[in-house]
């Protein structure tokens, strides 16, 4: 029998399989295989991350689309070393504690003051949960106790705890806890590529808009909320709406009495361009003011910087006075141990600080327009449709004759060999990347996804031959 020093030494990789059950990924009896094993990252620097073998990868999807100024941005290190110093945590029951309350006041200011009294928590779908629970109790408490259903869009992701998994509509997330869940009203997504012949993206909006209508005409006295992700339904895989689907849907909610929750947990922070996706709502066609905002915010992920779990919900100032009462069934009674951890909410502070100083909303102006330039000749490829740009967010469909099976997992390996980090949802290849790439950067990272594609999708395959034979029949 060997003994345990002469054993060879597992890697990080196999002793992760063995010890941790990682997120969104199944234990297929394979998985022990070296193809499947977890990447182990020894570091990160700017938007690259470091295996435990010193090979780098591009961070082309900011981790799960947390990450907005690089991995040990200076900033965010030192603010959270000083705040290391003075204080790591406090229950915020009965305590406040100076990043909190900044960071409430800062986020109110960043809406004009149109949303506040923020209401802190750890991840995404608990910002969910609690922006669910808080409009069901407003109506509850101004005397509509009936409203207690919700609508969502079509393909549309919050979360995966059993209320913020209630509106999401991803029969792979979703189905194997059908028998737990209380269902939304799905309705028509207004996914720009869904346009029928000769329609505009506005036009799918109006017909999303229309359907939104009739369930409201239906139901509205029984639904609390519709929650959308403004502009972009990132897990959908990158699908982007036209703005004016925002306006129009705040106009029903007021017109029908339910509240509009907007879900900018993916979508925040500047990835679209503008720091809250909402700042792009138009209203003009429907005559609102130009900034007609939310009855609830949901942020997270890149609040932080992509350092610390913290998801925040800012509501509008006639949520909260629903809630003054000494009757302790009205109150809202909700809590998470580290709400407001004062680590987190200073990472948050330093990266509203880069914000300012840095001017990072115009100056990323620049980047869209180097990624776009750069992923230019990978958009005109034959293999791709549906080709889409919103701010920071790059997205293309491969087309299913030429993707073949498992073409995300494929695509995904290949990149890794190529130095991205990268995963594609289904068929759909999207760059999320950090907000420090310089056109140089976005150049090397397409010419990268080129080549990976290339591998993945040779250009003549049997499937483009039969796009051209298509074509031809169509012409
Ligand atoms: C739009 C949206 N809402 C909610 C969530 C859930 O956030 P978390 O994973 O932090 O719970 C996500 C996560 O990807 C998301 O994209």
């Amino acid at each position: 029998m060997m003994s345990q020093s002469v054993l060879p030494l597992a890697t990080l990789a196999e002793r992760s399989l063995r010890a941790v059950w990682h997120p969104c990924t199944p234990l297929r009896a394979s998985s022990q295989g070296a193809g499947e094993a977890p990447l182990a990252i020894a570091r990160g620097e700017g938007p690259w991350l470091f295996d435990t073998n010193g090979r780098r990868y591009f961070d082309a999807t900011s981790s799960w689309w947390v990450n907005l100024f690089g991995h040990a941005n200076r900033t965010i290190n030192a603010a959270l070393t000083a705040q290391l110093e003075t204080l790591e945590h406090v229950m915020l029951a009965g305590c406040t504690h100076a990043p909190a309350v900044e960071l409430a006041e800062r986020l109110s200011a960043l809406t004009g003051g149109a949303l506040g009294h923020a209401f802190f928590a750890s991840d995404g779908a608990s910002a969910v949960e609690i922006a669910l629970k808080m409009s069901f109790h407003y109506w509850r408490n101004v005397g509509l106790p009936g409203k207690t259903e919700f609508a969502c869009l079509q393909h549309g992701y919050h979360g995966e705890t059993v209320g913020a998994l209630a509106v999401t509509d991803m029969p792979i997330f979703r189905d194997a806890y059908a028998p737990l869940l209380r269902r939304a009203h799905v309705v028509l997504s207004p996914d720009a590529r869904q346009a029928r012949q000769d329609e505009s993206a506005t036009q799918v909006a109006a017909r999303a808009l229309a359907e939104l209508e009739s369930l409201f005409r239906e139901r509205s006295g029984q639904i609390a909320a519709l929650i959308v992700e403004p502009l972009v339904q990132c897990a959908a895989g990158m699908a982007m709406y036209d703005p004016s689907y925002l306006d129009g849907a705040r106009a029903l909610c007021d017109r029908y009495r339910v509240h509009l929750i907007a879900d900018e947990i993916a979508v925040g922070c500047g990835r679209t361009g503008t720091f809250f996706a909402w700042e792009q709502a138009r209203g003009v066609d429907m005559g609102l003011p130009a900034h007609t905002w939310p009855d609830f915010l949901c942020l997270s992920k890149g609040i932080s910087g992509g350092y610390l779990p913290l998801s925040v919900v800012l509501s509008r100032p006639v949520v909260q006075k629903n809630f003054v009462a000494d009757d302790l069934g009205r109150s809202f009674l909700h809590s998470h141990s580290y709400t407001g951890n004062p680590l987190a909410c200073r990472a948050a502070l330093a990266t509203l600080d880069v914000f300012e100083q840095d001017h990072v909303i115009e100056k990323n102006r620049h980047r869209e327009q180097w990624l776009a330039d750069a992923m230019a000749p990978l958009g005109s490829d034959r293999r791709l449709c549906h080709v889409r740009q919103r701010g920071l967010i790059w997205a293309a469909d491969v087309r299913p004759e030429v993707a073949g099976t498992n073409f995300a997992a494929r695509f995904h390996y290949t990149a890794r060999e190529h130095g991205v980090l990268i995963r594609p949802v289904g068929n759909t290849i999207y760059v999320m990347p950090p907000y420090v790439f310089d056109a140089e950067g976005a150049k090397w990272l397409a010419s990268r996804l080129e080549d990976t594609l290339e591998i993945v999708a040779p250009s003549c395959t049997e499937g483009e031959v039969r796009i051209d034979s298509e074509e031809r029949r169509a012409a």
